[in-house]
């Protein structure tokens, strides 16, 4: 295999020195309108380090051809880059078998391929399934849509006051629901659910779980057994690596009994005239050619973030939450409305805010000219932003490259954007 690993950049795990990791990524040393870069959306999308950008060309440059077809040399190697891959990812989320790990476009395509495979499998009219109102639309609509096609009904476990879910009445909720679904952490207000208590509630009463985990997965160590899953779903371009991949973890009993999501080349064991037998999992799912170097690239995301070590990773990410917490509140005091929990401990990095009336898209415009980039709107989640009673949110999202030196430069931007507004 020609991809040499020993261009990883190598950290002492555990130790954090946020300035030798911002070297890693080329792109923070540029500059924008002339100030340094200070990124702050890695909740839509993070920063990738050199060695995934080295691993995907090195698989361009050496070894190209595609993956499980042919028997020469470059084939093989690419295919063997492929799986190494996935036997990444598999241990990286604590999976046991790495035929568990479907590769998928990205994590929307992972929760349709559940809806449309286990959901049309398994749903009947008068099923319910369990939504709660964190979710993103990549976790609504699928199961809308689905829903409307099969007479199903959905229901939402409801948030406390500081957007935390309220559980109260959980066992209630619970009866008659088939498929609990929900966020292990929302890309809204950093919530970091209690997916374990419900996985064993929605258990007890019948119903399998489904994580979307594309915000924790990045962010936190993860192990599918102890989380009680029974499927998994994340992308990659959030956790350093490219665009363009996605991962579906399932139990593989489930998966053996679910039906391809998408019929092609790949996935089949044998075609004939009148009809065909599927392979097995993961290639039942994987239709058509796959895409072999953002899979690559995102084995490297894992390499790298595994030398971080996930446990410094979390560690990190709840020192400068808190960090941001103390000193945008001590900053600002009334001016500014951090939603979502107010304990580092109960979330991550995704925090939402409101700044002195001033519109989301004003602000990240004006931000922008202070080269600090938080993302406006509604973030994908218009059902929350109702429950907020607003229309959109400014959020900022750190990551392992950032410092406090870019939480006090939001707020300089912050101060700066008040003045400007004053007028
Ligand atoms: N889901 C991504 C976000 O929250 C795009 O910004």
């Amino acid at each position: 295999m020609a991809i040499d690993q020993s261009e990883v950049e190598q950290h002492v795990p555990g130790e954090f020195d946020v300035l030798r990791i911002k070297s890693d990524f080329p792109i923070l040393s540029r500059t924008v309108h002339d100030k340094p870069l200070v990124f702050l959306d890695s909740a839509a999308s993070s920063q990738k380090p050199r060695s995934v950008l080295q691993a995907m060309d090195t698989y361009y440059e050496t070894i190209n051809a595609n993956v499980h077809r042919a028997a020469y040399t470059l084939a093989e190697e690419a295919t063997n880059a492929m799986e190494a891959a996935r036997s990444k990812v598999a241990a990286f989320i604590g999976a046991t078998d790495a035929n568990e790990v479907v590769f998928t476009k990205n994590a929307t395509e992972s929760i349709n391929l559940i809806a449309r495979s286990w959901g049309v499998a398994n749903l009947e009219p008068g099923d319910a399934i369990l939504l709660t109102h964190l979710e993103h639309h990549a976790n609504i609509v699928p199961w809308q849509q689905l829903a409307a096609e099969r007479e199903l009904e959905i229901r939402w476990i409801p948030l406390t006051a500081d957007c935390q879910l309220d559980l109260r009445n959980l066992d209630s909720l619970l009866d008659g629901v088939k498929i609990v679904s929900l966020t292990s952490m929302s890309n809204v207000v950093g919530t970091i659910t209690p997916v374990r208590a419900i996985a064993d509630a929605a258990h007890a009463a019948g119903a399998v779980v489904a994580v979307d985990a594309c915000q924790s997965v990045p962010h936190l160590p993860t192990d599918v057994h102890q989380l009680g899953a029974d499927f998994l779903s994340f992308s990659g371009h959030k956790l350093l690596g490219p665009t363009g991949i996605g991962v579906l973890w399932a139990r593989k009993e489930l998966l053996a009994a679910m039906p391809p999501f998408l019929g092609g080349g790949g996935m089949i064991l044998d075609v004939r005239l009148d009809g065909f037998v599927a392979a097995e999992a993961p290639h039942k799912f994987e239709a058509g050619t796959p895409p072999i170097a953002e899979i690559i690239g995102l084995g490297a995301a894992i390499d790298y973030l595994n030398n971080l070590g996930m446990e410094a990773v979390r560690q990190h990410e709840m020192a400068l939450t808190a960090f941001a917490l103390e000193h945008l509140s001590n900053r600002f005091g009334d001016r500014i409305s951090l939603y979502g929990p107010q304990s580092a401990e109960l979330r991550g990095g995704a925090m939402s805010f409101a700044f002195d009336d001033i519109h989301p898209h004003d602000l990240s415009q004006v931000l922008d000219q202070h080269g600090v980039c938080v993302r406006p709107g509604h973030h994908c989640a218009k059902p929350l932003m109702r429950l907020l009673g607003v229309g959109a949110t400014a959020r900022a999202s750190w990551y392992v490259y950032n410092n406090e030196a870019d939480i006090t430069a939001l707020g300089d931007a912050l101060e700066a954007a008040g003045e400007f507004f004053s007028f």
